[in-house]
């Protein structure tokens, strides 16, 4: 186990920019999750990490050492990719062994590191199989057990169960973070899904464009979103976001409606601020934001509504089930500790 450190981790690939000098420091043992929009540079960080890139300029330590010009198999981390990347005409046992076998490992360590990850993993039963004889879940846990047999310093995951279907992907989290729970070695997980995000993390780091936006504890981000684009990313059904104008206590939205703001607000008179309010937060009163019922769809644990107000396109999670129907007007508040506040220029958080 080790701790990794990223010091203004830059890089290029010819004369585009993809990682703008990334500061990071992971703790050993910990488990952060990388997330943001597709390109932003999330798998080149990885890479990086893992030496398959060689970055152009910073310094990236595992543990004590610096490792700029250590080779990736001398890093001592071990990678799960999204394809799992196994060996077609090796089974199972060899897959999972290889990387020992390569290293010249001794026979009977062998052995014992493979039969203790399959047995972690539920694999022995399927030793012997090749890995087109094995369901994609089946594969995933080989390819898990390939990195866990090297006992490595840290993992690095990028994206390794999107090719799984909704029921398998929850297992395996779960799964995973148990793994971690025993283990306890650092990880690094790259993430599309929302979920994994926020229930696996210790830590989730937001990208975008190759630079971080925010770091901190998955509900620190929910609840305290540094900037507008952490605010629509983090969470799921998003943020509604209202423009509006600071009027004495009050934010002035486009429809002329008025909204109290939470006291800690930070704003002057006249401001030009955005307001977010998450949809799990926006209630129905009889005064407030008029608004038009669009679209109405019971989850059964919530409904989702969707409606006009504001000119925007809001969306309002309820726990009850709410009797409407698409034109019905309503009315919408949120209490104002709920209201999360961005000046509109800079896009930074305000309150
Ligand atoms: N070998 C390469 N040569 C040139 N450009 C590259 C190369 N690899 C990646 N890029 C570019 O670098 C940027 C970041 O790519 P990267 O794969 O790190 O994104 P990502 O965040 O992992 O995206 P995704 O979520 O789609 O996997 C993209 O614009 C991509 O086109
Ligand atoms: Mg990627």
């Amino acid at each position: 186990m080790a701790s990794v450190s990223l010091r203004s981790v830059h890089k290029k690939f010819g004369p585009i920019t993809v990682l703008q000098s990334i500061d990071l420091d992971i703790e050993d043992g910990e488990f952060v999750v990388l997330v943001g929009p597709s390109g932003c540079g999330k798998s080149t960080l990885l890479r990086s990490i893992a030496g398959l890139e060689t970055i152009n300029g910073g310094e990236i330590h595992i543990g004590e050492r610096q490792v700029n010009h250590v080779a990736p198999k001398d890093r001592d981390i071990a990678m799960v990719f999204q394809s799992y990347a196994l060996y077609p005409h090796m089974d199972v046992r060899r897959n999972m062994g290889f990387s020992l076998n390569l290293r010249k490992s001794p026979t009977r360590m062998v052995v014992e590191r493979v039969s203790a990850a399959s047995t972690k993993l539920g694999l022995n039963s399927l030793l012997d199989r090749l890995p087109k004889q094995l369901s994609g879940g089946q594969r995933q846990r080989v390819a898990m057990g390939r990195a866990i047999v090297r006992n490595p310093q840290v993992f690095l995951f990028d994206e390794p169960l999107s090719n799984l279907d909704a029921k398998l992907r929850a297992t395996m989290r779960t799964e995973i973070k148990a793994l971690h729970q025993s283990l306890k070695t650092t990880a690094i997980y790259v993430t599309h899904d929302q979920v994994e995000a926020m229930t696996m993390a210790n830590r989730i780091v937001v990208m975008s464009d190759g630079v971080i936006q925010q770091v901190g504890a998955p509900l620190e981000l929910y609840d305290r979103p540094a900037n507008i684009f952490v605010a629509g990313f983090i969470g799921s059904p998003t943020m509604n976001f209202f423009d509006a104008v600071i009027d004495g206590k009050q934010a002035g939205l486009a429809d002329g409606s008025l909204l109290a703001l939470p006291a800690s607000a930070a704003v002057t008179e006249g401001q030009k601020v955005v307001i977010g309010i998450r949809p799990e937060h926006l209630h129905f009163t009889d005064t407030g934001i008029p608004g038009t019922v669009v679209v109405v769809e019971p989850l059964g644990m919530s409904t989702q509504v969707t409606l006009d107000a504001a000119r925007e396109r809001v969306t309002l999670l309820a726990l009850e089930r709410p009797v409407l129907a698409p034109g019905d007007r309503k009315h919408l508040t949120a209490r104002p500790q709920d209201i999360h506040v961005f000046d509109r220029a800079s896009g930074l958080r305000v309150n």
